[in-house]
């Protein structure tokens, strides 16, 4: 294993309090990797500047540091409510139509702190490697080069990448997808992905790949696919303790149940979470048998100062209301609806709990949910996982492992969470064994071990003319 001394940046840093979960999979990905590489981390403090380059504090984190940055006022909402989460995020899950309109007028705020983000990223170039995440970056390997940083520099993409006919509504997508093969390394999460991005270098750049390789302006990239994962070990242990030491919330489930079964839906309130049609489908399960199952659905709100989200939270919440309206009785309600953040330990204790686990994203990166709650489960009595196929996680559960749906078609998923609620336990050990052994077989330390092994072979393949 490679011992190098990686920079990490990504917009969004952990907040290393196991008190106060984080904020989506990226975060909760990384805290471990930090903490356990002596990494040092650079993202958004949470807190504005004025721009003007500042040496960063770096606060300890396990063997990792943490450093967190102003970032520049004038910009942050153009970078992030802007082109970042109404035109990447969107454009990035095939959902164009999601994109708002004015969103193409914030390019320049993206690159201006992508450029912020570079120059303090250099005060740490002697470190040996950089390693950047997600859409808020795209052009950070290339600004990095520009400042005359010389390092391997790798990218590691969390949600998916379009097809070429979609990429071609991204305003300046020639210019990012050039930056990009600035990096040495590019990792996506499956082949979909990476087929995706290496076609759509084809179709609008014109170059062509070979095993993975572009080169471009003497420069050599490598495509490749790193299925993020987990830390199941860390889950079992979590979810074997008994519900009652958790909080009162926990503790008091097993009487709201009042005897149903138990599903569990987990998911920041984004309308690529697919939680409408998951509910939608909820109604017709309840209103075929009544009282035999609820759903807890946990659903924390997510970047609300963007409309597309805020419309979403407020249908999200009328369906939930018409559903427990139609059939709620006194002592039984069909869904049960948190907003409230939960520790992953609270998490693993609730996933444990339920005996479906419903992931129906109309598209997503990988799905981390889904992976926790397999983890979770009684190895003597598990519980069956509903996936949506358009998960990056449906590239690792096949067929005979999850129950895997169509996301935009309510009475499958419906069909399906009645057969997992009712599925023989002989059948349901059978298919969680084998999405246990893969989880097992490739954790979170297996795939940042992995990345960065292969960008440390960049250190050789860097041309000496750059
Ligand atoms: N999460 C959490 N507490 C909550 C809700 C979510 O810790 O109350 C975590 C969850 O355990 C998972 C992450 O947030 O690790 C969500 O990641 P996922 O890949 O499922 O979706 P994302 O939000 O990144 O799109
Ligand atoms: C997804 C993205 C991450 C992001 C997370 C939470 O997982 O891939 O980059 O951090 O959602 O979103 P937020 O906008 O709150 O950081």
């Amino acid at each position: 294993k490679p011992n190098m001394k990686l920079v990490v940046v990504s917009n969004r840093v952990a907040t290393f309090n196991p008190d106060q979960p984080p904020t989506g999979g990226l975060a909760a990905a990384l805290e471990p990797v930090v903490s356990r590489s002596g990494a040092v981390w650079m993202g958004s403090s949470g807190n504005l500047g004025d721009g003007n380059d500042r040496p960063v504090a770096l606060a300890q984190c396990g063997e990792g540091h943490v450093a967190r940055l102003d970032l520049p006022a004038a910009h942050y909402p153009g970078y992030y409510e802007g082109f970042a989460n109404s035109m990447l995020w969107p454009a990035f899950h095939s959902l164009l139509d999601r994109v708002s309109s004015g969103a193409e007028n914030h390019y320049e705020s993206y690159r201006e702190v992508n450029a912020f983000v570079g120059r303090a990223a250099f005060d740490l170039r002697d470190r040996d490697a950089f390693w950047v995440h997600d859409y808020h970056f795209l052009p950070l390997g290339a600004d990095l080069h520009k400042l005359g940083i010389d390092r391997p520099i790798g990218f590691f993409l969390h949600t998916p990448w379009p097809a070429p006919d979609l990429i071609e509504r991204v305003p300046n997508h020639r210019e990012l997808m050039k930056s990009m093969l600035e990096y040495d390394l590019l990792g996506f999460q499956t082949n979909w992905d990476r087929n995706n991005f290496l076609a759509c270098v084809h179709s609008h750049l014109g170059l062509e790949s070979k095993n993975g390789i572009v080169i471009s302006q003497g420069r050599q990239t490598r495509c490749q696919k790193f299925p993020i994962g987990i830390d199941p070990k860390q889950f079992a242990e979590n979810a074997a303790v008994s519900l009652a030491e958790q909080n009162d919330f926990i503790s008091s489930l097993q009487n709201k149940l009042n005897g149903a079964k138990l599903a569990i839906g987990v998911d920041r309130l984004d309308y690529t979470k697919g939680i409408d049609n998951r509910i939608e489908a909820f109604n017709q399960v309840v209103a075929a048998e009544p009282r035999s199952i609820s759903l807890l659905q946990i659903a924390i709100p997510s970047r609300t100062q963007i409309a597309a989200y805020g419309e979403y939270e407020r249908n999200v919440d009328s369906l939930v209301s018409r559903v427990n309206g139609e059939h709620g009785t006194d002592e039984w309600r069909p869904i049960l609806y948190e907003k409230n953040s939960f520790t992953q330990a609270q998490l693993a204790s609730l996933y444990r709990a339920a005996h479906v686990g419903v992931v129906t994203p109309l598209r997503d990166g990988m799905n981390l949910v889904a992976k926790e709650y397999v983890a979770a489960q009684d190895p003597n009595d598990p519980g069956v996982l509903v996936l949506s196929k358009f998960a990056g996680a449906a590239e690792d559960f096949k067929e005979n492992e999850a129950l895997l749906v169509d996301p935009t078609r309510p009475e499958e998923i419906a069909t399906a969470i009645s057969r997992a609620a009712n599925m023989p336990r002989e059948e349901r050990i059978q298919r969680w064994r084998m999405m246990m052994d893969r989880l097992e077989a490739y954790t979170i330390h297996h795939w940042s071990a992995d990345f960065v092994q292969e960008l440390d072979k960049s250190r050789v393949t860097v041309p000496a003319d750059h």
